[in-house]
């Protein structure tokens, strides 16, 4: 069984020992067609430079829904997103991180408060459903063939200090989000994943 998962996803995990962007390129092209959400999954990459065109309102309005449709522990939705898209709300991000001059910035944040427990050891899990909501507008950005980069490296502080309407929840991560410039690619760190052995184990 082990041996039959492995050689149908053997094609899919080669993608990621691939150091050239064609040799992607050609896998997902191999792969177009045949299963949506993997194909999805294969050409994502973290897009770090854009162009200006801007992000038409129709395409961020199917990200925030792609959001919000994410499933959270007991369907209790503690997370709320804010969407930078006006000059002034990216003036007041841009201190804190170049957000590699996106024209859209999505912060993903998460109530402690409204997340549901576990009940063995009351662990909450607000922070999880935050990270499964931004692994939903990560795949939605690339679904509409926008650039997208998660960024986690920000201090929090500074969140607060220059968006007051945060208050109450404890930001996840920051998304910039745009056209890719005619340049973007896969960084080399794209490219290096784990095998498949590595990666899974099936008992
Ligand atoms: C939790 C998390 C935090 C990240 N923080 C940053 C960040 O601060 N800056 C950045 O450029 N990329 C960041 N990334 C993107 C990763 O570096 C990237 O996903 C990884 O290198 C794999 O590359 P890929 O997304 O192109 O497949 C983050 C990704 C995750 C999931």
């Amino acid at each position: 069984m082990k041996k039959r998962i492995l050689s149908h996803l053997g094609d899919i995990s080669k993608i990621h020992h691939r150091a050239a962007f064609a040799d992607v390129q050609h896998h997902i092209d191999k792969h177009k067609g045949s299963n949506a959400f993997v194909e999805l999954a294969a050409k994502r990459f973290s897009c770090r430079e854009f162009n200006h065109h801007p992000v038409s309102s129709a395409k961020l309005a199917k990200i925030v829904e792609a959001a919000r449709l994410a499933p959270s522990a007991k369907n209790q939705q503690p997370v709320h997103i804010w969407v930078l898209t006006s000059d002034e709300a990216l003036s007041r991000i841009r201190p804190i991180h170049t957000m590699f001059d996106a024209p859209v910035v999505i912060m993903v944040g998460f109530s402690i408060s409204e997340g549901a427990k576990r009940a063995c050891d009351g662990m909450n899990w607000a922070e999880t459903d935050a990270t499964i909501a931004g692994t939903h507008i990560a795949l939605a950005a690339a679904d509409l063939d926008l650039g997208c980069t998660w960024v986690g490296s920000f201090d929090p502080v500074k969140i607060r200090e220059s968006f007051p309407e945060t208050e109450g929840y404890e930001i996840s991560a920051l998304f910039a989000i745009g056209h890719p410039s005619a340049h973007a690619k896969p960084s080399d760190r794209h490219v290096a994943r784990k095998s498949m052995e590595e990666f899974s184990t099936e008992l």
